[in-house]
């Protein structure tokens, strides 16, 4: 069956862990959306491996692996990134990666715009990675971006290339931040693109291909639905449809070719950047950071921790169609005593079970939490469901009665094989 895995919070659910996990069954796997933003950490075989491009089935012998067209590439980092994962025993060969010729390209400039705005904004600004990912996008609305097709017409991309150099020196001059030589861009972007040339092609026929040949397709969503540009804690988002819908438009295979949605969450909730938080923790986050967990993979920053909070998870269920949750770093939970769970907001004395649309409207919202007990134990070790303490299959009992879905997997550690299946 095809499946599309899907972050249902603010990202950092550990979909990499789970999309790696699911490649064993799987033939091609696929990035349809965001950019070298994402960071998933893959521990396979007590290795660590931190993806940010790359699909995280590039663990794995003769899957093939595909950087879909709605995909934002630096093509540089892309460069570095393969670099970096080949000097860890990773072979990546044209059969095993491929790149649409439709991606859209990332292109230094766009980082610096990226700062520029985010300095701007001052204390409304948004937290992002700086890895250009909303110039890169708006770039493609608006009509004006460069596809890695481009670049194989060097007097066109150089052409391009140099109009948009000089529109964004502007800007970074206004903000008395580095200007770029438009020649010296050219040349970063020429040469990272020879070295990804024999990856790149036309992606849809081949993801076709592989769908009515009957391979197993796995989708890997980068970002999380409270990230997403429509459905997320706008304008605190990320510039792309990070949805299930996403994976779709992102790599040309229509929604008849998806059979099932995993939605990854965390047993509690992390965010990284600005915006709302309701059910943000101090305490927790404290506790957490201090066992050296909940630093970002691709910025290093810590993320904020919090309870698990169902209204958006609930949310989330509904937007991406999820028929099974993955629910990861239960064991994150396994020395708490009492663990909440938010089961609603109080916003302004009326009772939410869905997130607002209105912004001031978060700054507002009080969780509404229940408390169950912890199960004080350490669940690492367990290899079966019905290993997990019984407070601990409670929890996981009420968190599936509120969404509505049932569990399908537990995280109970980093490793590939510290996965439970629920039967
Ligand atoms: P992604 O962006 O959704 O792929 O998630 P990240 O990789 O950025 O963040 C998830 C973090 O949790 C990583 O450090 C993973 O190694 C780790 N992780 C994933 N699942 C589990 C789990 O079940 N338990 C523990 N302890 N860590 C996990
Ligand atoms: P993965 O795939 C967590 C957040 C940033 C910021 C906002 C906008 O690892 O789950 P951007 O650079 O995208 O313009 O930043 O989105 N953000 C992420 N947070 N995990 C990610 O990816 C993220 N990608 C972007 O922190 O709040
Ligand atoms: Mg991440």
């Amino acid at each position: 069956m095809n499946t599309i895995v899907t972050g249902l919070q603010w990202g950092d659910e550990g979909k990499g862990k789970i999309v790696d996990y699911l490649t064993e069954d799987a033939d091609v796997v696929i990035r349809g959306q965001g950019g070298n933003n994402a960071g998933h950490t893959v521990i396979a075989r007590g290795e660590k491996y931190v993806l940010h491009l790359l699909p995280s089935g590039i663990l794995w012998d003769d899957k093939t692996n595909v950087i879909g067209n709605g995909v934002v590439l630096d093509p540089a980092g892309l460069v570095a990134e393969i670099t970096r994962i080949e000097g860890q025993g990773i072979e990546i060969t044209p059969d095993k990666l491929v790149i649409s010729d439709r991606a859209h390209i990332v292109l230094p400039v766009h980082k610096e715009l990226d700062a520029a705005r985010e300095i701007s904004l001052g204390n409304a600004k948004i937290g992002t990675t700086k890895r250009g990912i909303g110039p890169a996008y708006a770039d493609k609305i608006n009509r004006c971006g460069l596809r890695m097709a481009d670049l194989a017409n060097r007097a066109f991309a150089a052409e391009r290339i140099t109009r948009r150099v000089a529109e964004a020196n502007e800007i970074l001059a206004r903000h008395e931040l580095p200007t770029f030589e438009a020649s010296a861009v050219i040349a970063e972007v020429q040469d990272a693109y020879e070295r990804l040339r024999p990856h790149i092609t036309n992606t849809i026929p081949v993801v076709h291909r592989a769908w009515r040949c009957g391979k197993k397709l796995l989708f890997e969503g980068a970002q999380g639905t409270l990230l997403d540009i429509d459905f997320g804690t706008y304008p605190f988002v990320t510039s792309s449809n990070t949805t299930s819908g996403g994976c779709c438009t992102g790599s040309g295979l229509p929604p008849t070719a998806v059979g099932r949605v995993i939605g990854v969450c965390k047993a509690y909730t992390t965010r990284v950047g600005s915006g709302p938080f309701p059910t943000g923790d101090e305490e927790l986050s404290g506790y957490l950071h201090g066992l050296g967990r909940e630093f970002g993979a691709t910025t290093g920053r810590a993320r904020g921790c919090g309870w698990l909070d169902t209204v958006l998870l609930r949310f989330a269920c509904m937007v991406n169609g999820v028929t099974g949750l993955a629910v990861t770093n239960l064991d994150g939970l396994d020395e708490s005593e009492t663990l909440k769970i938010c089961i609603a907001y109080d916003i302004d004395g009326e009772r939410h079970e869905l997130p607002p649309a209105e912004r001031s409207a978060w700054d507002r919202a009080t969780p509404v939490y229940e408390e169950l007990p912890g199960w004080k134990s350490d669940t690492t070790g367990c290899k079966l469901h019905r290993d997990l303490p019984a407070n601990a299959r409670a929890y996981l009992d009420r968190l599936a009665a509120l969404c509505d879905v049932p569990v399908a997997f537990v995280g109970v550690g980093p490793d590939r094989a510290q996965t439970l299946v629920v039967e």
